[in-house]
């Protein structure tokens, strides 16, 4: 091949190297990254008390009167969800079982356990 054919056939191939080369996990900013990135954060603080599902059975669960929410069920918008995870259940007028996080995680962390609750919600919800 002359060296002008084998650099064409390398700027073709770059796209095929490229894609092989892509990790099989979400990257960057897609919704997609944002959910997996979320779900490593309740994996870590939440769970205790949600349960692994966010359905409320965490192995804390039957400490708490009120019990954890059950997050797949939860009608709250994100909002809502935003807020009582950054300042917990008691400014919210709930129950101060429910801590606040905002000066444990960041707005970016926040936004994605956020993200990943929302990946998690039963499609049966009624929002109201
Ligand atoms: C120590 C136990 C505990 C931990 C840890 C905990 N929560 Fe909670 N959470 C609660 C309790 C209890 C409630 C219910 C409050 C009530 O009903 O008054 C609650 C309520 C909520 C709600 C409100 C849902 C609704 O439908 O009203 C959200 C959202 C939530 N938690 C998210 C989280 C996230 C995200 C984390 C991890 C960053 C977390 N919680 C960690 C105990 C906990």
């Amino acid at each position: 091949m002359s060296p002008g054919r084998v650099a064409l056939a390398s700027v073709l191939l770059l796209p095929v190297m490229a894609r092989a080369a892509a990790p099989d996990y979400p990257v960057k900013d897609t919704p997609e990254a944002a959910i997996h990135r979320g779900s490593v954060v309740f994996q870590h603080y939440c769970i205790l008390c949600h349960g692994a599902k966010g359905d409320g059975t965490g192995r804390a669960a039957r400490l708490y009167d009120p019990k954890p929410a059950n997050l797949v069920l939860s009608n709250k918008n994100d909002h809502y969800k935003e807020l009582i995870i950054r300042m917990g259940g008691k400014a919210m007028g709930r129950s101060e079982f429910m801590p606040s996080w905002g000066n444990e995680l960041t707005d970016e962390q926040i936004a994605d356990v956020v993200a990943h609750l929302r990946s998690i919600r039963s499609p049966a919800v009624v929002m109201p």
